[in-house]
């Protein structure tokens, strides 16, 4: 970025002089492992080309000013502590808040910044925007106080410090917008953090498509989704107890992955039969074979197997669906949409509840299922407008950065 870039004017407008650096955070779209994370387990997403963007120059105090472009969201301006007290839920500043409050009780930083923010991700659609403020601000604090950001320690202070708006969730959006490398995907694995980055084959295209339907992680959703959380760690419990008692297994194991990876999934998936029922006997079906369905995913792309790929996301989609319940009305038709217009597969992607649907297309059909999607989904429901932020092909990119701006 220069300084005279509309970001950089729109900084020295508000500030009366530009900008000294740019901090920078991709938002992303998970391609399969939903609702993995927070049990241990993998997950496939990807970086996005569409992120927030930060114009700032670094205080020489503890402020943290914070204008944001777009009128919907009103200026932000805080003191760092380790205590700083929240907006009301549902506020964008919780954000910022979040990661400047996280630092602050893990180093000692004191010196803040203005800056204008801008974004070109949906909000509340399942593209990790919120994840990318935390990221963007938290590279940028980090820098300016001269606090390590090697990715896979990064990555987990900023999971930590999203905590604070309220959602308990994992890792996985902080740590592909941090550490995602351009054209590739990456297999992540958690406790400890690992990123394991593949090259998604030339002609296959990802189709992000935005229901409309907005998925407030921080208000109606939340609770949902922690509840979700929970019962997945209800389930493990019940059904590591049994199959330790049962000699199934060695020891009582006490993560998912040990036991995954101990028991192969669809005996531990009858194990669990014998001692769940109702919604905690599908939420463990479901993050069960749903991590099965990661380790397959990772091994088709490398092996460029396009309808491979694609049938294993229209199972996850299923098992989200039925077993998860976290699909929607308009996230199933959509799917199904994509699907009659020739998608290898498609499923909701992020934690659902509304947002958006990923689906799979080689290059020579991902004309058709475009198209299919404008005039079966978007025209009928009156979504037209702004259809360019609706509907795009992903473009697999690169994680965070943090800059000076070239004068
Ligand atoms: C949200 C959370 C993630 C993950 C997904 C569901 O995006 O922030 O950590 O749990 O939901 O896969």
């Amino acid at each position: 970025m220069t300084a005279a870039s509309g970001l950089g004017a729109a900084f020295e407008d508000r500030f009366g002089v530009p900008p000294t650096h740019v901090a920078r955070a991709p938002g992303r779209v998970n391609l399969i492992g939903e609702h993995t994370d927070y049990n241990d387990l993998p997950v496939f997403p990807m970086a996005l080309h569409r992120e927030v963007r930060i114009a700032l120059r670094p205080r020489d105090d503890e402020r943290v000013a914070l204008y944001n472009v777009s009128d919907e969201f009103p200026p932000v301006e805080f003191e760092i502590g380790p205590a700083i007290e929240p907006y009301v839920q549902g506020s964008w500043g919780n954000y910022p808040k979040a990661a400047a409050n996280e630092l602050a009780r893990r180093f000692a930083i004191w010196r803040g910044f203005d800056g204008v923010l801008s974004s070109d991700l949906p909000v509340a659609s399942g593209l990790s925007s919120s994840s990318a403020i935390v990221n963007a601000v938290g590279l940028a604090l980090a820098h300016i106080n001269e606090v390590p950001t090697e990715v896979r320690e990064f990555a987990v202070v900023m999971a930590d410090a999203e905590r604070y708006v309220g959602t308990h969730g994992g890792g996985m959006d902080q740590a592909i917008s941090l550490g995602a490398r351009d054209r590739c995907a990456a297999k992540i694995t958690f406790s400890p953090l690992r990123l394991r980055h593949v090259n998604v084959p030339d002609d296959w295209c990802f189709i992000v498509a935005d229901t409309g339907e907005r998925a407030e992680k921080s208000k109606a959703a939340m609770a949902a989704y922690n509840s979700r959380r929970a019962e997945c760690a209800e389930a493990f419990r019940i059904v590591a107890g049994h199959v330790a008692t049962t000699n199934m297994t060695e020891k009582l194991y006490t993560s998912y992955p040990g036991l995954v990876g101990a028991v192969e999934p669809r005996t531990l998936v009858e194990a669990a039969e014998q001692v769940l029922q109702g919604n905690l006997l599908r939420r463990f079906r479901h993050v069960v074979t749903e991590a099965a369905r990661v380790e397959e995913a990772v091994d088709r792309m490398y092996a460029a197997d396009v309808t491979g790929f694609g049938a294993l996301m229209d199972a996850s989609h299923a098992s989200l669906r039925s077993d998860f319940h976290v699909s929607s009305v308009e996230l199933d038709e959509l799917v199904a949409v994509a699907r009659e217009g020739g998608a290898a597969g498609a499923r909701l992607t992020g934690a659902g509840f509304g947002g958006c649907i990923v689906a799979l297309a080689d290059r020579w059909t991902v004309g058709s299922v475009l198209e299919t999607l404008v005039a079966e989904y978007f025209e009928r429901r009156g979504l037209a407008d702004r259809i360019d932020d609706r509907l795009f092909v992903a473009v697999p990119s690169r994680g965070a950065s943090y800059g000076a701006i070239e004068s």
